[in-house]
């Protein structure tokens, strides 16, 4: 396993080599590190599924280096994707659109969709053009747990399993993609990211639906409670129950840690370590992942993370903070 930072054409020639041999490249995206493979090789999509034990009903992401490739795997692109690739390709954005009908359904976990995006992250599109097809990558770690942010993070979930890291630095968004489904009569927010509702909404001149309230939108699997979780208990806790709260706690010694964004003071209990996140939004996602996954390995008996705001540009990581603790609010 090769694991190194990405910037000769050496390492670029290799991870290309290994991609058309069917092997699997992790690689850095904007939003998080994905776990590539050639797209159109079933046997090397079944590795992925595979080694992130990942049900085989959760489609992939393909990604793509240029436009004109919509065409290898979308049929009845809609005005409104093409709008919305002008304004925010290469980015952090997944359009959904109807599948070309050679397209495998592998890929698209049996549904007749697929989701497509371009990225901007130069290693990430350095290595979509040498490739000249599309990967599928989803993020680059095992099922239901943090996506990595790091080149580390990757090799933490996967190890040696996966026969290349390239290493970009830490992701610049922090948060998986933005999802919008445009296969059906009005397009669908299927996963909120750091794109905002409103600048998309203003792209496509109209509102946008939420899956939620959409009986006939495409599933998109993973939406489910506890996905993107840490594995130590984690609780989400609105700022004013945090004094409560820590004051109720059991003086048994077993460490605490709250991660706070706010500078709301709290009293000072002896087992509880805090952690301050940064109170702006694109910061906090930034960080926010890193952060979790770094506590995770601290032994920590519960993870309290003060609830963020209402705002839109929160939205995301309200989101991926009630996956993480299984939190309905
Ligand atoms: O930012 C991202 O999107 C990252 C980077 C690597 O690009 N990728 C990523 O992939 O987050 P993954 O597989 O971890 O999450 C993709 C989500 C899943 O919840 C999947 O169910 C949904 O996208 N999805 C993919 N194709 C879909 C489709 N055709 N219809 C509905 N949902 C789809
Ligand atoms: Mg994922």
């Amino acid at each position: 396993m090769l694991m190194t930072m990405t910037t000769n054409s050496d390492e670029m020639d290799k991870a290309v080599h290994l991609l058309r041999e069917g092997k699997l490249v992790a690689f850095p995206t904007e939003t998080v590190y994905g776990l590539g493979a050639d797209a159109s090789n079933d046997e090397a999509v079944r590795k992925v599924f595979t080694l992130k034990e990942r049900p085989d009903n959760h489609p992939l992401i393909v990604h793509i280096a240029r436009l004109e490739q919509l065409q290898d795997w979308a049929v009845d692109v809609p005005p409104e994707a093409m709008k919305l690739a002008d304004a925010f390709w290469p980015g952090p954005l997944t359009l959904v659109l109807k599948k070309k009908p050679e397209v495998s359904s592998l890929l698209t976990g049996g549904q007749a969709t697929i989701g497509i995006r371009i990225p901007r992250h130069p290693l990430a599109q350095g290595l979509l053009d040498a490739f000249g097809d599309g990967l599928a990558a989803p993020s680059a770690n095992k099922f239901t747990h943090i996506s990595p942010t790091t080149a580390s993070a990757v090799y933490e979930d996967l190890g040696t399993a996966v026969d290349m890291i390239m290493d970009g630095g830490p992701c610049e968004v922090g948060l998986e993609s933005t999802i919008i489904d445009l296969s059906g009569d009005e397009p669908v927010l299927l996963r909120p990211g750091m794109l905002s509702q409103q600048a998309i909404e203003e792209v496509l001149g109209k509102p946008l639906h939420l899956a939620a309230d959409v009986s006939t939108a495409s599933r998109a699997p993973g939406s489910h409670l506890l996905h993107y979780a840490p594995k130590t208990k984690t609780h989400l806790i609105a700022t004013g129950d945090i004094t409560n709260y820590i004051q109720s706690l059991q003086s048994d010694g077993l460490p605490v840690v709250c991660v706070a964004y706010s500078d709301t003071s709290f009293p000072q209990v002896k087992q509880v370590d805090w952690v301050n996140m940064p109170a702006d939004a694109a910061a906090y996602a930034h960080d926010i992942y890193r952060t979790l996954r770094a506590l995770d390995t601290e032994h920590y008996k519960e993870i309290l993370i003060e609830a963020v705001p209402e705002t839109d540009e929160w939205t995301a990581i309200r989101d991926r903070l009630q996956k993480a603790t299984g939190s309905s609010t």
